[in-house]
């Protein structure tokens, strides 16, 4: 049948929970499953295929001629979909580095959106201990250009695509500053994917507040990294500084960060390096109310705060990598 009739003659409605898969993520494994689509500017969704009607290539073209980029299923099906695509899409190597690692993105998307939503840190660490590894392979491949990598990165603010940045830009670090083992830099990603995840007991009103926030406003915020900490410290399955990127990465050099205002003696080097990602990731990013920094914007700003916000060898290190935008 053809799909345009198919989806006249569809009246199933699509269940409650289902999350957009873009077609790109689509290699050679199709998928099995109902799966929906939103026509036109129609807000609801279309049963386009039944899980018996497997998708084809061609199917995929057709949803692209209609201009139709994602089409929508269950979050099971499409959590089916990820640890099934992302170990194939890692080892594509038809793709570049930065395709890969695209791909490797948008695949995990809904799955972290959801674990980190679900409340069950378990699925959280049990997801980024999948994610940080598959981030870490690709992103290590000697051809992957960084100024190729910042201009594919996603600039907005949610939660996942600055969870996902922070992480590559710490890894990243990591290595710049000389870590070259695998598994050290895999749980570096690991810890940069979690550096935030106290940011899910606080209220989201709070949270996307536009403009300075009052002194009530930031303490609260401000709590974010302890109770990050106190989520994953009981699990006992976490490195120390996988805990100490959580807890760590808003202390600053000078002395003047929070949670606690630590010296730069005690705040952990990985702690550092998390911090240079994670501001550099912040100015970079569209906010409501100001524009995003572009490279050099970002570069003076992060020399501007060495040895203040800043471990000056982390801001110097990835200030010459950005500069250059170096192979890795
Ligand atoms: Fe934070
Ligand atoms: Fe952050």
């Amino acid at each position: 049948m053809d799909s345009v009739e198919q989806d006249k003659a569809s009246e199933q409605s699509a269940p409650s929970a289902t999350v957009p898969v873009a077609l790109d993520t689509f290699r050679k494994s199709m998928l099995d499953c109902d799966i929906y689509i939103r026509q036109g500017d129609e807000d609801g969704l279309t049963l386009y295929r039944k899980k018996s009607q497997t998708l084809d290539c061609s199917d995929l073209d057709r949803l692209e001629k209609r201009g139709i980029r994602e089409i929508f299923v269950s979050l099971a099906d499409q959590e089916a979909h990820r640890r099934k695509m992302a170990p194939e899409v890692c080892r594509d190597t038809t793709l570049s580095p930065t395709e890969r690692y695209n791909l490797l993105r948008e695949l995990s998307r809904a799955s972290f959106d959801a674990a980190y939503h679900s409340g069950d840190v378990d699925q959280v660490v049990e997801l980024v201990e999948e994610l940080g590894p598959q981030m870490t392979d690709v992103l290590s491949d000697s051809d992957l250009v960084l100024s190729d990598l910042f201009a594919l990165m996603d600039h907005d603010d949610c939660t996942y695509s600055h969870s996902v940045n922070v992480s590559t830009y710490t890894m990243l670090l990591a290595k710049y500053a000389g870590i070259d083992d695998r598994e050290h830099l895999c749980s570096i990603a690991v810890g940069g994917l979690l550096h935030d995840l106290g940011k899910r007991h606080i209220d989201l009103e709070v949270l996307n507040k536009p403009g300075k926030l009052d002194k009530a406003d930031r303490r609260y915020i401000e709590q974010h990294p302890t109770l990050g900490f106190q989520d994953l410290l009981p699990r006992g399955d976490l490195s120390w500084e996988q805990l100490m990127i959580v807890y760590q990465h808003h202390e600053r050099y000078d002395g003047q960060g929070y949670p606690v205002g630590v010296p730069s003696s005690e705040i952990h080097h990985l702690a550092k390096v998390a911090t240079v990602a994670d501001v550099f990731h912040a100015i970079t990013s569209e906010r409501p109310y100001r524009k995003p920094m572009n490279t050099d914007e970002a570069c003076s700003f992060l020399a501007d705060q060495s040895g203040k916000m800043f471990d000056p060898g982390m801001a110097k290190c990835w200030i010459s990598k950005m500069k250059t935008g170096v192979c890795v």
